[in-house]
């Protein structure tokens, strides 16, 4: 008898078992590097200058496996297995980063990937909520030379929180930051460790780049110029 009643529920209300709630999205957390501006090239230059400095391999194929990755991790990842005192790889993450800020001096507003300018306009003139989590500790550093830094309600870099992507706690500290509950952030990534972040937060994941970097993501579009902010907001 129960069994015959759940099944006419069921039939008599099919739409509503499959229906998809509206998340009523009212914030978006961008990534820096690789969607607001592309600085890997310099992180490129810079771990390769190092690299050579101390004789150890690198190429741009294990430069791939550093993107969205923290400095330290990074590090980790090129010495490949490589045993070192704490003190030495600490001496030669800073160094890379010494490198690294040098490039910096050239960042300007020019630097801003094809069409976030518009998107982040948009965004501000629709009253959402916009933040950035990065896991760089130089995020605000580089948001200052695009000049964009005054612009987001919350700026939370590689000094934010312990746990890195592709732990969710960067996006959930952010979240907290601007009031938002989770369900009601859109996060933009490049790195398959930031998207598997944002869904681990319970958000709605865009991934910029290939399928098989970020492919796992709610939307993805090749590149920041290919954003559809309508198709993402129609459907979340
Ligand atoms: C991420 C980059 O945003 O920040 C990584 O994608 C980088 O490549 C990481 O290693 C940490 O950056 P920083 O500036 O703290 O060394
Ligand atoms: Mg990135």
């Amino acid at each position: 008898m129960n069994q015959r009643r759940k099944k006419s529920v069921l039939m008599i209300y099919p739409k509503f078992e499959v229906k998809k709630l509206s998340k009523n999205i009212k914030g978006f957390i961008f990534d820096l590097d690789g969607v607001i501006t592309d600085t890997a090239e310099y992180h490129y230059k810079s771990w390769k200058r190092m690299a050579e400095e101390e004789a150890i391999a690198f190429d741009r194929k294990v430069n791939e496996q550093l993107r969205g990755v923290s400095r330290m991790h990074s590090l980790d990842i090129l010495l490949n297995g490589k045993e070192l005192s704490l003190e030495k790889k600490k001496e030669l993450a800073s160094r890379k980063n010494k490198y690294y800020q040098d490039f910096l001096d050239n960042i300007s507003q020019d630097d801003l990937l094809p069409g976030m300018s518009d998107i982040l306009k948009r965004l501000q003139k629709e009253n959402y909520k916009i933040a950035v989590a990065s896991s760089s500790k130089n995020a605000k550093i580089v948001l200052k030379y695009l000049e964009i830094d005054n612009i987001f309600d919350t700026i939370s870099d590689g000094n934010s929180v312990k746990n890195a992507k592709p732990a969710p706690d960067i996006f959930l500290y952010t979240a907290d930051k601007i009031n938002l509950k989770p369900e009601e952030c859109v996060v933009v990534e490049d790195a398959e460790s930031g998207i598997e972040a944002a869904l681990a937060a319970n958000m709605t994941a865009v991934g910029i780049g290939p399928e098989e970097r970020v492919g796992k993501a709610d939307f993805r579009y090749d590149k920041t110029s290919d954003i559809n902010l309508d198709e993402i907001l129609k459907k979340s």
